[in-house]
């Protein structure tokens, strides 16, 4: 974490500065500790988009290293002798190649992997690479290169494998290059006279999160568990949908053994004619087992959204392309079957399998999402079915339905009486919308029907008019809009920004919340909103008022949103504090209410501003904007700021016993 802390002045700043300004008074009603804030809360949305997956967090370095791509070489630079060959080991993934010896002693047969944009490796670090392969006798060189060196080699680490087996078999060497490189490239070749069969050619940085074999990429799983996430969205997103029914994200090709889990098409290859991205696949490499483990990791509620039997209504909108009513039961049963692959005794199929892959215990799914972004009547007749059968099946799941693709509008204002009709848990709500309508709907959830499902905002980002990109300004607008999330904690019980990872050289949608390259990452303006939200979101609501009404950026409010919870493990009041404006504002927040036997102690204030509203964090000036801690020492029951302008202010004041 990379919070700059400021101690030496802020006590000044709180207590003794020259208020030029009018002041701005908040009241906190610090007696009436209202609804919780749910465990879930502020959490993370991941979908493989933006090379999210293959290529990021998922750390395989090797692209189509099962030749399975529709171009069976695609990736992959061939020498020599090559061929494809469809009879290989794995039932799902048959295509291997065949390195056959050269016509001439002189010559070369091997076969080089270009990687994700290169492979990102470091001086002193490990890469386990991994084969199947068959060959008695034979040998083969295995050499981590860089083919723009000027030194006189490419090589970067080179190591020898002999085969001892004409059958197929697995083999591990590893490689330790010896500078570091961000576009490096994996070459095998034939060393011996004899031919050669390759299957399954992985590369993978030992230094993964937790060690995993099939791991994933540390710095990355890092960023996602600092901001203690309470629930993980996986996985999408559109990919659920698919373009076609056949492409939808299944599940259940996603488990078992890494080597046979077939292909799929990645719809963020070519859903957007300006940023094509041909070489973007599937592997499921890192699947639902990896990705609930993932969930767990990081200390979130797993929470997987499952395809209702519609594809993708922007792509494939013909009711043909939908699964029909009568023909759903399988779709059900792929639902039912995960309750059990996550929560199932390990004398099920599915719990069997879980613990098969290295985790008996169970998961502890709580709840399902039916649907991404679907619309009219189709997808409420569809989940309806999902509904009665998960119902009957497992009374103690969550369902969560879609409110479809837009935050308002016909087709929302349609399907959430559909969703109260149905009785789901919760309604899935998606808003990438221009910093105008952050600005506005600081007051959104207030009036928000309390009886009837609760919200997630699943999707979310402020998305600036003219400025797709992240910067900070539309951070602070993403900090403003969730002072009014919080205020309603009671209804809306889970939140997580979107996309949530992007490879700087491979993205289709931005803003992001993490972008990297090969060898680094970033944390976004928007991550770090996230991180302040997600390590203090406290225990309870407190009501928190300007002038009587909630401080959501009405009129005559200055541009100020603010919330108040109450952190009962930490006895302290949190405040939240979003001067959208361009002046800075002098905030006087009175803590009423408190027992005679508590005052406010010394607390910290952290606060969060860039100059420029236009700059984010960048690869190489990961901190240049972060929030910066100091301290605040309350007059008595009251608390008294300067919060600049364009700044979010977070104040942690505990409640001490006299
Ligand atoms: O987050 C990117 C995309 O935005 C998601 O896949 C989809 O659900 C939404 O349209």
């Amino acid at each position: 974490m990379n919070i700059r802390t400021l101690f030496v002045g802020a006590i000044a700043l709180a207590a003794t500065a020259a208020y030029a300004q009018p002041v701005d008074r908040m009241v906190v009603e610090a007696g009436k500790i209202g609804a919780a804030i749910r465990p879930t809360m502020y959490g993370h949305f991941f979908e493989d988009i933006n090379y999210g997956a293959d290529g990021g967090l998922y750390a395989e370095m090797v692209k189509n290293r099962s030749f399975e791509f529709p171009q069976r070489l695609m990736g992959w630079d061939i020498f020599g002798n090559v061929t494809v060959e469809d009879d290989g080991p794995f039932d799902r993934n048959p295509h291997y190649v065949r390195l056959t010896p050269p016509a001439h002693p002189h010559m070369a047969t091997g076969i080089e992997n270009e990687g994700f944009f290169g492979m990102g490796v470091e001086q002193g670090k490990e890469y386990r690479f991994t084969v199947w392969a068959r060959g008695a006798g034979q040998s083969i060189r295995v050499e981590l290169i860089d083919n723009d060196a000027m030194e006189e080699t490419q090589v970067l680490a080179a190591q020898d494998l002999t085969l001892d087996d004409a059958a197929w078999k697995r083999y591990e060497l590893r490689l330790s290059p010896y500078r570091t490189d961000g576009k490096a490239h994996l070459r095998i070749f034939l060393t011996s006279g004899g031919t050669v069969d390759l299957e399954h050619v992985s590369l993978f940085p030992v230094d993964t999160w937790r060690g995993r074999e099939n791991g994933l990429r540390k710095d990355l799983v890092q960023a996602l568990a600092d901001t203690k996430p309470g629930v993980f969205r996986f996985p999408g997103g559109c990919i659920v949908e698919g373009t076609n029914i056949e492409t939808r994200y299944n599940w259940k090709n996603s488990v078992g053994p890494v080597e046979n889990r077939p292909l799929n098409l990645n719809r963020w290859h070519y859903t957007f004619r300006h940023r094509f991205f041909p070489d973007y696949f599937q592997t499921y490499g890192m699947g639902f087992y990896e990705l609930f483990l993932l969930a767990e990791e990081i200390g979130a509620e797993p929470l997987p959204i499952l395809n209702c039997g519609l594809a993708c209504q922007y792509q494939n909108d013909k009711p043909e392309a939908h699964v029909a009513v009568c023909d759903l039961d399988p779709y059900i049963q792929d639902a039912i079957d995960l309750v059990e692959f996550a929560n199932g005794g390990t004398d099920t199929e599915w719990g069997a399998l879980r613990a098969e892959m290295g985790h008996p215990e169970p998961f502890g799914l709580k709840f399902i999402g039916i649907g991404n972004e679907q619309w009219g009547p189709e997808y409420p007749e569809r989940l309806e079915r999902f509904v009665e059968a998960l119902r009957k099946a497992h009374p103690e799941i969550g369902i969560i339905g879609s409110s479809g693709p837009n935050s308002e509008g016909p087709d929302f204002d349609y399907l959430w009486p559909e969703m109260r009709r149905l009785g789901v848990d919760l309604v899935d709500e998606h808003f990438y919308r221009p910093e105008r309508w952050f600005l506005a709907s600081g007051s959104r959830y207030d009036n928000y029907d309390r009886k009837g499902p609760k919200v997630f905002a699943g999707e979310y980002a402020c998305h600036g008019a003219g400025k797709k990109w992240n910067h900070f300004h539309a951070a602070l607008l993403e900090a403003a809009f969730l002072t009014g999330v919080e205020r309603n904690a009671d209804v809306v019980h889970m939140a997580t920004y979107a996309p949530l990872l992007a490879h700087v050289e491979g993205w289709q949608w931005r803003p992001d919340l993490i972008w990297f390259d090969n060898l680094r990452s970033v944390r976004s303006c928007s991550w770090y909103v996230q991180y302040l939200y997600g390590n203090n979101k406290g225990t309870n609501v407190v009501p928190l008022t300007m002038e009587g009404r909630p401080v959501s950026g009405q009129e005559g409010q200055n541009g100020l949103f603010a919330s108040a919870v109450w952190d009962e493990p930490a006895q302290s009041y949190i405040v939240k504090v979003v001067n959208t404006s361009d002046a800075p504002r002098t905030v006087e927040i009175a803590f009423e209410g408190l027992k005679r036997s508590v005052s406010l102690g010394a607390g910290t204030c952290i606060t969060f501003h860039s100059d420029d509203p236009d700059a984010d964090n960048t690869l190489d000036e990961p901190t240049k904007i972060v929030p910066v801690e100091g301290a605040v020492v309350p007059e008595g029951n009251t608390l008294r700021a300067e919060v600049g302008a364009q700044t979010f202010a977070l104040y942690r004041i505990p409640a001490v016993r006299k």
